[in-house]
């Protein structure tokens, strides 16, 4: 059984999310979806509130599981039993953040294997930052993130 672990903010989950975790959703026995819980932050959607809509937005994929963590994700990856760490690249801008944490996880534990998945190119310019901004100046958002996460942002940002 290889099991997958998708971390992430996901403050709220956007549809490039979604398409990392359902690429993994083929690739993998197990997709275990780690949304951080950072107690020095103040995100919009509570960290169970985010594990909610990711466990709406998930629920047709029978291999998907949804839980937060705090603290290491390396910490996280052994609890859940999962070796590899799956995150997206949208474009270049994120490999220098992205390699620079996976080699931090790699000195933490030699154990985790950090792996990349492209995002689908319409989703490059996506990110949960543009869309709550768009969302609080009252732009559509219908296309970039799923049904619930764009009822609980009309909910959350009126
Ligand atoms: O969605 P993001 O903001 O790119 O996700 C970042 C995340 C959650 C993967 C990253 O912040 C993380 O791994 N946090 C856990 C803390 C940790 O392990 N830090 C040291 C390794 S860099």
């Amino acid at each position: 059984m290889i099991t997958a672990l998708v971390p992430g903010s996901f403050d709220p989950p956007t549809k490039g999310h979604l398409d990392v975790v359902e690429r993994c959703v083929s690739l993998f026995d197990r997709v275990v979806v780690g949304v951080v819980h950072n107690p020095s932050k103040t995100p919009l959607f509570t960290a169970e509130e985010r594990v909610a809509l990711i466990e709406e937005c998930a629920k047709d994929w029978t291999n998907v599981e949804v839980a937060s963590f705090q603290g290491l994700l390396v910490d996280f990856a052994k609890e859940v039993g999962a070796k590899t760490v799956v995150k997206g690249l949208r474009a270049v801008t994120d490999f220098d953040y992205e390699i620079q944490m996976s080699q931090m996880n790699r000195h933490l534990s030699g154990d985790v294997v950090s792996m990349f998945v492209a995002t689908k190119p319409e989703f490059g310019y996506l990110s949960s930052s543009l869309v709550k901004e768009v969302a609080k100046l009252g732009g559509s958002v219908d296309d970039l993130v799923p049904p619930p996460v764009a009822a609980a942002l009309k909910e959350r940002l009126p």
